[in-house]
């Protein structure tokens, strides 16, 4: 793999999202389809996976949210949520070495009390390899739902509001905002599904307020890097208007729409 060109301050990266969020969704219909199992689909997945961090990585986007396992996920048949955990410890298994030599700093947002020990053992080992790295920053959403993380927000701050740690008097935008799972990581600019659906399906709901959403039919195992640059040049089109009208915007310092 070639050497880490993620420089924030590339002047090639003005106008790309900072932060793309990815709802990787056909793997079940791409694996039916060639009349292979489903699990078969999310390991073509995990190729896509890798594919896309090398991508990101490569283009100087600076944070990256991939969708891989939701709450509701664990409804599924019992071998199929099975295979995504031993699939999830097999990534970090095979490719944190090569996550931390270009310098990514790996993210899990999502509730850990139903993870298996052997998964939560990897989520720790790669949050810990890789908190000192300072270059695309990729947050694996597991056991994740948007609902959940807003309660999950609104039950820690109650607990620091009655121990006396925060004055709810005070409480903004800002400092709900401080409880979520990843605080650090901005809002989402471009949200991308693939698998031809249009739906938020309960994925980072406070955080993409003001995203651009695009979609694409394509299943996410077939999902390409020119497909994700289709995606970004749509998202570089939209005029983001954040509530103001478009001659506020022109008038605006630089003009920038984006
Ligand atoms: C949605 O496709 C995809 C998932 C529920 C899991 C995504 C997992 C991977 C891409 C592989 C493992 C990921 C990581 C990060 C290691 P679906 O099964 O709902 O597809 P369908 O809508 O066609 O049935």
């Amino acid at each position: 793999m070639p050497e880490s060109n993620n420089e924030r301050s590339n002047t090639e990266s003005v106008g790309l999202p900072r932060h793309v969020a990815i709802i990787m969704d056909g793997n079940g219909r791409w694996a039916q389809r060639r009349n292979l199992s489903r699990i078969k689909g999310h390991r073509a997945g995990l190729d896509t996976v890798r594919e896309m961090i090398r991508h990101c990585d490569a283009r100087g986007i600076a944070y990256l949210t991939l969708y891989a396992f939701s709450e509701e996920n664990w409804e599924r048949p019992r071998p199929e949520v099975d295979a995504l955990m031993t699939l999830l410890e097999r990534f970090v298994d095979r490719e944190l070495d090569e996550l931390c030599e270009k310098n990514v700093r790996v993210v899990f947002i999502g509730r850990r009390e139903r993870l298996r020990p052997g998964v939560l053992e990897r989520v720790e080992k790669a949050i810990q390899r890789t908190k000192d790295n300072t270059g695309l920053v990729v947050s694996f959403a597991l056991s994740y739902g948007g609902r959940a993380e807003i309660v999950d927000a609104a039950r820690r701050l109650i607990d620091d509001a009655k121990a006396d740690r925060m004055d709810s008097s005070k409480l903004d935008e800002a400092v709900f905002r401080s409880y979520l799972y990843a605080p650090e990581v901005p809002d989402v600019d471009l949200l991308i599904r693939t698998g031809g659906e249009y739906r938020i399906s309960n994925f980072l709901l406070w955080q993409v307020a003001y995203a651009e959403i695009c979609t694409t039919e394509v299943m996410w195992p077939d999902f390409s890097r020119a497909n994700f640059d289709e995606l970004v040049t749509e998202f570089q089109q939209r005029e983001r208007r954040y509530g103001k009208t478009s001659a506020q915007l022109d008038q605006a310092p630089g003009g920038s729409k984006l």
